[in-house]
């Protein structure tokens, strides 16, 4: 098959790892890729938002699959569009995207079937939500209802707190349209974790959980970002757990949607909450996590593109994947000053003495670039640097010893990926 694959970072990077190992792929290609992946994929000069673009080239290349990695494009409506060119997509449609572009359309869809997640109210005016919390003696999250690139939520542990928040997302349009709605939520606690499932819109077939570390500093400190690192498997999710996970959330919301629209068809990303009442939805994404994915893949033993194809045909019933026994973690390392303002263009040494270090570790890459023949950092999170290990310790202890051999100006990680679950176990 001939395939293309959508996106540029370190999700992607890892997909194009695994897609290019299969006895399925012919010829894979990437719209627009990155240095990483054009050591699998043929990097075409196109962007990933540029749905138009992306339709022209996979008919230009005979294209048979398309995955397609971020949100982005799929909310627009890629995957629509590329199935009615009679190619096969890998990814919901449109409607099916809602799921994470349209948070009050996601809260909706999980109240109407009982998906236990966090009380919310739904408002498209300033003064009314501004009246709203100030009602509440509880901690709240508010949250832009359309997509804000991961940043349109703020955690209030004091309800006054979300006056602010509110006033830039709805009055000052800090997310454009994406805050012309907003969810109040009551604020939920308990350690966070990812399940993400491939869904054919019927059958479900989750993968083994993960954790994603969104503030930027040690000890869960500081401003969120799209995710400084992962792992998988996740002690506190045991199998009765996980049993559980699938029978009160997984199945109903994919049936709910059936319903609605029709067949979600990808990945569906579930953020769940641990919580004294069990668990609950903090979020739904319609694509793989990013970092989750890079841990994932490692661990990932079947035949990715086999699973793919299987998700559109709908005969996901049929295919059975094994995962590596092994835990996998994932340190994501980072331009100084990210999530803030961050300089570019640093020279990134090492990253071949780190996969030198075993078969074990693979660093994958999310914001580089060549320059001058150069590799250089051109984003805020610019590695993924992946390891596996007989223990969750030993593979986060042979992560960091790889993140050691790599350098740029300004580099920064967290030290404590995968701590939580060490200390848990
Ligand atoms: P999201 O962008 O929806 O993943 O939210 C970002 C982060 O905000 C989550 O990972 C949680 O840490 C936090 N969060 C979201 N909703 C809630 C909630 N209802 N209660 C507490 N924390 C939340
Ligand atoms: N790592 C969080 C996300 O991909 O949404």
């Amino acid at each position: 098959m001939n395939i293309l694959l959508v996106g540029g970072g370190g999700r992607e990077h890892a997909l194009a790892w695994k897609i290019s190992q299969s006895k399925l792929c012919d010829k894979l290609y990437a719209a627009p890729g990155n240095p990483g992946i054009a050591q699998y994929a043929t990097c075409e000069d196109v962007k990933d938002n540029d749905n138009a673009a992306v339709v022209e080239l996979a008919k230009r290349r005979k294209i048979d699959l398309v995955v397609v990695g971020p949100e982005e494009p799929l909310a627009m409506g890629l995957a629509d569009e590329v199935r009615k060119a009679g190619i096969l997509c890998f990814g919901p449609s449109a409607a099916g995207a809602r799921i994470e572009a349209d948070k009050a359309y996601a809260k909706h869809l999980m109240q109407t079937v009982a998906v236990p997640t966090a009380e919310a109210r739904i408002f498209t005016d300033l003064e009314s939500a501004k009246k709203y919390v100030l009602s509440r003696d509880h901690g709240v999250a508010v949250k832009a209802a359309g997509l804000a690139k991961g940043k349109g939520v703020v955690v209030c542990p004091e309800p006054y707190q979300a006056i602010k928040p509110l006033e830039e997302m709805m009055d000052k349009k800090v997310f454009g349209h994406a805050g012309d709605t907003v969810i109040i939520e009551e604020m939920l606690t308990g350690q966070e974790a990812t399940v993400l499932a491939f869904v054919d819109g019927v059958n479900i077939f989750p993968m083994p959980p993960l954790q994603d570390h969104k503030p930027i500093g040690d000890g869960d400190t500081g401003p969120n970002t799209g995710g400084m690192g992962a792992y998988s498997p996740v002690p506190i999710i045991d199998r009765p757990t996980m049993d559980r996970i699938e029978r009160e959330i997984l199945v109903p919301i994919v049936d709910a949607m059936k319903r609605d629209f029709g067949r979600y068809e990808g990945v569906l990303y579930t953020g769940l909450m641990f919580t004294p009442a069990g668990p609950k939805v903090i979020e739904f994404n319609c694509r793989f996590g990013d970092p989750e994915c890079q841990p994932l893949m490692m661990r990932f033993k079947g035949d990715l593109v086999e699973a793919m194809v299987a998700v559109c045909k709908h005969q996901l019933d049929k295919v059975n994947v094994e995962w590596d026994s092994r835990p996998a973690v994932c340190v994501v390392m980072s331009s100084g000053g990210y999530p803030g303002d961050y300089k570019k263009g640093h020279e990134i040494t090492g990253i071949d003495q780190a996969e030198a270090l075993g078969d074990d570790i693979k660093v994958f890459h999310a914001g580089t670039a060549m320059m001058n023949g150069k590799l250089v950092n051109t984003g805020g999170r610019v590695l993924g640097v992946t390891a596996l290990g007989e223990t969750i310790a030993a593979a986060q202890k042979r992560a960091y010893q790889a993140v050691e051999k790599i350098r740029w100006t300004g580099c920064y990680c967290r030290k404590d990926i995968a701590a939580k679950a060490i200390k848990s176990s």
